[in-house]
């Protein structure tokens, strides 16, 4: 599957498909016709490309779409093209393996850049796929930019012949498979390393400041210092519980302004930042806004799957832009777990968090401050974790965060002090990658 080749001098989805026409692999082209098309217009062009040959395997270059949806600006077309086609499969009653190609999430070395953040999102959605159609699922496999003939050698061996590893990346130099490493655990963090010190002195700016986790960072500030809180989201000083909670930072010593931002509009965002008053400047931002809109693959829309990216990553685009020009110490994401392993019924969720991911690895690429935190079950009960999900959870041995109040016990206690024997994972454990023995190439 291709996507619609115009416009692009040097497209690189046809020069993965003549480079693997020319080393003999027997190819059907299709053609997705733009960034809009619909899963019954794929689902028919597959049906008229099978023909009386049912195919050994579909290979999606969608991912290299490079325009966003037509309807949906936030949804990156090649996300919108790859749920459109993974619904099309099954509409056609096609169940050869998909592989879908992405470039750049895997980052091997110093000599890689992260690549583009919808190619991120295709993944976290392919990771979902792997959960909810197994029988039907081949994997991610990660090219570069612009692959040599020895990785398109590489690709093929994969495609033909790796079966124990569906997320890999083909270099020239290589095969290697994504695994998953325990963090480093800090017994002795350095003393006196407060919240202000990694935060600055300042205002630091939440986004989704009056949710479940974002109240619980605001209070983990306020006891470490910080000397003004910026709590933003759409619903503002109307949400739940903000009119206790201005309270309880106040007496924890915080300035504290709450205000009804869309985080996704970078005006309104701009125009909240550049309100605060001189003596506190912003110095860091915590990025913790998100929507849920859970559903099988099959019942996901373009405009589900966009709200979720809108509220991550649109917004982490628009503080990006808002920020620039600031003295940030810190810029910080709350990312999720299931971007880093997918989730059956969140595929719209896993692609948002596993492309916030990526956008701050971009960040840290241009020597930007950023750090992503995959966590895992948090704060049940209070934030956007239901009960349906936690038992899920605990199925899969990732039980919930218990849920902290503040006591005098806790106090002073950081989420990260925590986070070191509990679920949330960093997020550098996404990218260690492990050699893979593949077969020789084809
Ligand atoms: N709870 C967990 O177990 C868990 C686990 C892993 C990761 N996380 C991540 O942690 C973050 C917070 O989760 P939570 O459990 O605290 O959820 P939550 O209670 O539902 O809070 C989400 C917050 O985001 C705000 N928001 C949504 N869209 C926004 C937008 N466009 N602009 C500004 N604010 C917006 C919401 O307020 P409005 O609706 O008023 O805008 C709400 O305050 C999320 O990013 C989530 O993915 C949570």
């Amino acid at each position: 599957m291709c996507p619609e080749d115009i416009r692009f001098a040097a497209d690189p989805a046809s020069d993965v498909v003549r480079g693997l026409a020319a080393l003999g692999l027997d190819l059907t082209v299709v053609t997705a016709a733009g960034p809009g098309r619909s899963r019954a217009a794929l689902a028919a062009a597959l049906t008229a490309a099978t023909g009386a040959r049912p195919f050994a395997g579909v290979l999606s270059l969608l991912a290299d779409e490079p325009r966003p949806h037509p309807e949906h600006p936030e949804l990156p077309g090649g996300v919108a093209l790859t749920l459109a086609l993974v619904q099309a499969l099954g509409d056609a009653g096609i169940d050869a393996p998909l592989w879908c190609v992405t470039r750049g999430t895997a980052v091997l070395g110093a000599g890689e850049r992260p690549g583009p953040v919808s190619h991120a999102a295709v993944a976290g959605l392919g990771r979902t796929a792997a959960l909810e159609h197994p029988g039907r699922w081949g994997g991610l496999v990660d090219l570069p930019p612009d692959p040599d003939e020895r990785a398109l050698r590489r690709l093929c061996a994969v495609l033909t012949s790796v079966t124990d590893e569906d997320q890999v990346a083909v270099r020239s130099t290589g095969v290697h498979g994504r695994r998953l490493l325990p963090a480093p655990v800090r017994r002795d963090p350095p003393p006196g390393r407060g919240a202000g010190d990694t935060f600055g002195h300042g205002t630091v700016l939440i986004t989704g400041g009056t949710g479940g986790v974002g109240a619980q960072v605001a209070r983990w500030l306020a006891k470490g210092g910080t000397g003004h809180l910026l709590l933003v989201s759409r619903s503002g000083a109307r949400a739940a519980g903000a009119d206790e909670l201005r309270t309880e930072l106040r007496e924890l010593g915080a300035a504290v302004t709450i205000a009804a931002c869309d985080a996704a509009d970078p005006d309104r965002l701009r125009d909240v930042i550049g309100a605060l008053p001189g003596e506190q400047p912003l110095t860091a931002v915590v990025h913790a806004a998100g929507v849920l809109d859970d559903g099988t693959l099959d019942s996901l829309t373009p405009a589900r799957t966009a709200a979720c990216l809108r509220a991550k990553l649109t917004a982490a685009h628009a503080l990006h832009e808002a920020t620039a020009g600031h003295d940030l110490a810190a810029f910080v994401v709350f990312s999720s777990l299931m971007g880093v392993v997918g989730n059956a019924g969140q595929a719209g969720y896993t692609a948002a968090n596993a492309a916030l991911e990526a956008f701050v690895a971009g960040r840290r690429a241009e020597g930007l401050p950023g750090t992503a935190i995959a966590w895992g079950a948090w704060a049940a009960g209070e934030g956007m974790l239901r009960e349906d999900v936690v038992r899920r959870l605990r199925d899969r041995a990732c039980p919930p965060w218990p849920r902290r109040r503040p006591s005098p016990r806790s106090a002073g206690r950081s989420p990260r002090t925590t986070a070191s024997s509990s679920s949330p994972t960093p997020t550098g454990g996404a990218s260690p990658t492990r050699r893979v023995r593949a077969p020789p190439p084809c």
